[in-house]
């Protein structure tokens, strides 16, 4: 396997053990709070212990689509049939959005590149390849770290992507981590974050943050949100415009005034109004849950 070099870390910095490149200094990465957090949420996301522990003939065995929890926004819009030599994915979990776009829209890559902080959810992602095989016949670098400085080559990848992960990431780290993308993306490459950035001026979030601030300890999973001002001037920081000059910084379409929990709490009847909220084109920026970015050609 030929292993990437780049001016700070590269593969060889890392130990492969059962498919996964783990660093070298694994056990500074296991004392932290976001790892032990991250590893303990893969033990049951997606209610994936219930995937385990599942009959081989039953449906959810049977049926990936399952597993996937039918990922919208932004991959409605990829096209389907393409084919690119790298692909690099941020927060990749158990593979969710690799197995959607290889089975549903048929890409094909050479090369997939998965880097996640949580051990557990890499060992299912390479469970989940083994049972339902997406990206047939490519390279896979599994590579658990806290996603900043990144073991991949200059100019090396065609296609980043990433789905609900920024917001879990401190605002430091994220701008070293665009920086980073910004770095390994082949010029003319293209990228999609969908609902990666939570927006700062969603009511429902300004309630958490207000909880938040009362507890601090308390819900440390999501963290900074952002205004699509603030993610143009993140990206733009980063380089992004030199590798990948057109891209949509984007509102979401789930909207919410209301959090749907609160401590883990449900909040009564919340789910079902910030599912009826029908906002006109003026109040969609204000009460958009999140905020996706993508390379405007996605062909
Ligand atoms: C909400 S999950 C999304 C997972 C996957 N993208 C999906 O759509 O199913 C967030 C993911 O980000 C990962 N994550 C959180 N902090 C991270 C970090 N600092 N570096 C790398 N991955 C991180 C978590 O382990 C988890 O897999």
């Amino acid at each position: 396997m030929n292993q990437s070099k780049i001016g700070t870390i590269s593969l060889n910095d890392f130990q492969l053990r059962d498919g996964i490149y783990f660093p070298k200094n694994y056990e500074y990465l296991n004392s932290t709070e976001q790892k032990q957090r991250w590893d303990k949420i893969g033990e049951t996301y997606y209610g994936s212990q219930k995937i385990d522990q599942a009959e081989e003939n039953s449906q959810i065995k049977q049926d990936y689509t399952v597993l996937t929890g039918r990922p919208g926004g932004t991959w409605n819009k990829f096209p389907v049939n393409k084919s690119v030599d790298s692909i690099l994915e941020i927060g990749c979990g158990y593979g969710r959005i690799p197995l959607f776009l290889s089975n549903d829209k048929n890409l094909k890559c050479q090369k997939y590149y998965g880097i996640d902080i949580s051990e557990s959810l890499l060992r299912r992602l390479l469970k989940c390849k083994r049972e339902y095989d997406f990206f047939t016949n490519a390279d896979f670098y599994i590579i658990c770290a806290s996603a900043e400085l990144l073991p991949i080559e200059d100019n090396s990848i065609d296609l980043v992507i990433s789905n609900c992960v920024f917001m879990h990431i401190p605002e430091v780290q994220i701008r070293n981590l665009m920086g980073e993308i910004s770095r390994v993306l082949k010029p003319g490459g293209k990228f999609v974050f969908n609902h990666s950035f939570h927006n700062k001026s969603c009511p429902s979030h300004k309630i958490h943050n207000f909880i938040r601030r009362l507890s601090p300890k308390q819900n440390a999973v999501y963290l900074k949100q952002y205004s699509a001002d603030e993610i143009e001037s993140m990206l733009t920081t980063a380089g992004m415009k030199h590798k990948c000059p057109q891209y949509t910084v984007e509102p979401t379409q789930e909207y919410a005034i209301l959090p749907e929990t609160i401590k883990g709490i449900r909040v009564p009847l919340a789910k079902l109004i910030n599912r009826s909220l029908k906002p006109s084109a003026a109040m969609k920026e204000t009460l958009a849950y999140g905020y996706s970015a993508y390379s405007s050609q996605l062909n």
